[in-house]
C-alpha cells in the first residue's frame, strides 16, 4: 500500500477499484469513469508493491461478488442522494469518510452543494485528481473531530450526511456521539449510513468476519469492523428526535449479477448482516 495510508483509509482503495471493475464490465452496474482514471494511475504506483492486496488491485483480480456489491452500494447511495436533491435543489450533501469516490460528479445538478470528508491522507490523494469550488469541497479531518462541521453549518440547508462503508470501522460509543452531535447542530437532517448487525460482532462470529476480512480481502488487521447495531430501531433509541425513514439491503437489489445470492433476501439475518439505514435527525 502507499506509505502514510492506514489500514482502515486503505479500504478506500478497494472500493474505488471495485468502482473502476465494474465501470469497465459489461452491462455496468455502476458509471464511474473517474474510477478508472484514478485507477490507472495508482497502477502505476501499486505496480511495484510486494503487498497481497495492492497485487490484486493491479491485476484486476478483485472478487466478483465484491466488485457488484459495492458498485450496487454506490448507486444506491448516489439515488438516496438524487432523491435529497430532487426535494431540495439547494441543498447540502455532506460524504462522510468519501475516499476516492466521484459522488460529486455523478449526482451534480448544477446547484447542490457537496462536501467530501475523509482522513487527511485520502484527501491529499484525492486533491490531486480533484478539483474544489464553490460547489464542491474537500474537508482533511477525522468524522470524530467535529470542528468538520463549522464551515458546514455556515449553509441553511437541508442537509444530507452519507457515510457510505464507514461506521463499522469507528467505536460504537463515538458513532452514537457522532449521530447525536449531528443531530444537534443540523436539526431536521437526513442521515443515510451503511450499518453491522450487532450479532456479527459477537466473539465467534466476529472472528469468521476477522478472518475473512485478513486473508481473503486481504485487509490490514486495523482495517477490522468495531460496531454495529441490532436493529433499525436501535438508533431511535438514542433520542427521541431520531426517527427511522427506510432500509435497504444488497440483497434487496434484482441486479441479474447478483445471481443466487438475491435468495438470500428471505433470510433476514444474513439480509441484515450489512445494510444501510436512513434516519431523520429530528
Ligand atoms: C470502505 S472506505 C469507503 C469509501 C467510500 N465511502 C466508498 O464507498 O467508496 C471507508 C472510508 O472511511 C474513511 N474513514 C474511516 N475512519 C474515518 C474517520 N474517523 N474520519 C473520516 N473518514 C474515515 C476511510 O479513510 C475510508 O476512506
Amino acid at each position: 500500500m502507499l506509505t502514510g495510508i492506514g489500514d482502515i483509509a486503505s479500504t478506500s482503495f478497494i472500493t474505488l477499484y471495485c468502482h473502476a471493475l465494474e465501470t469497465l464490465s459489461e452491462n455496468p452496474v455502476l458509471y464511474d469513469p473517474k474510477s478508472v482514471e484514478i485507477t490507472t494511475e495508482l497502477n502505476k504506483m501499486l505496480s511495484t508493491s510486494e503487498h497481497t492486496l495492492d497485487r490484486i488491485l493491479v491485476s484486476g483480480t478483485l472478487d466478483k461478488r465484491l466488485v457488484v456489491h459495492i458498485a450496487l452500494r454506490a448507486k444506491k447511495y448516489d439515488e438516496y442522494a438524487r432523491d435529497f436533491l430532487q426535494r431540495f435543489p439547494d441543498g447540502v450533501v455532506v460524504n462522510i469518510g468519501c475516499g476516492l469516490d466521484s459522488r460529486f460528479m455523478r449526482i451534480d445538478n448544477g446547484s447542490m452543494i457537496f462536501y467530501d470528508l475523509d482522513l487527511p491522507e485520502i484527501i491529499a490523494i484525492k486533491k490531486t485528481f480533484f478539483n474544489e469550488s464553490e460547489r464542491y469541497h474537500l474537508i482533511a479531518s477525522s468524522v470524530l473531530d467535529s470542528g468538520w462541521m463549522e464551515p458546514v453549518q455556515q449553509h441553511k440547508g437541508p442537509f444530507l450526511f452519507m457515510a457510505e462503508g464507514v461506521f463499522m470501522y469507528l467505536d460504537g460509543k463515538d458513532v452514537q456521539s457522532l449521530v447525536l452531535k449531528i443531530q444537534e447542530k443540523f436539526p431536521g437532517s437526513e442521515l443515510v449510513c451503511e450499518v453491522v448487525n450487532s450479532l456479527w460482532l459477537r466473539p465467534l462470529l466476529k472472528k469468521m468476519l476477522d478472518y475473512k476480512m485478513l486473508q481473503q480481502v486481504h485487509l490490514g488487521k486495523d482495517a477490522m469492523f468495531r460496531s454495529g447495531i441490532r436493529d433499525n430501531r436501535e438508533m431511535e433509541q438514542w433520542h427521541d428526535g431520531i426517527q427511522f425513514l427506510d432500509e435497504w439491503s444488497y440483497f434487496d437489489s434484482e441486479e441479474k449479477k447478483l445471481g443466487w445470492l438475491r435468495l438470500f433476501r428471505h433470510i433476514e439475518f444474513i439480509r441484515k448482516t450489512q445494510w444501510t439505514v436512513h434516519y431523520r435527525l429530528n
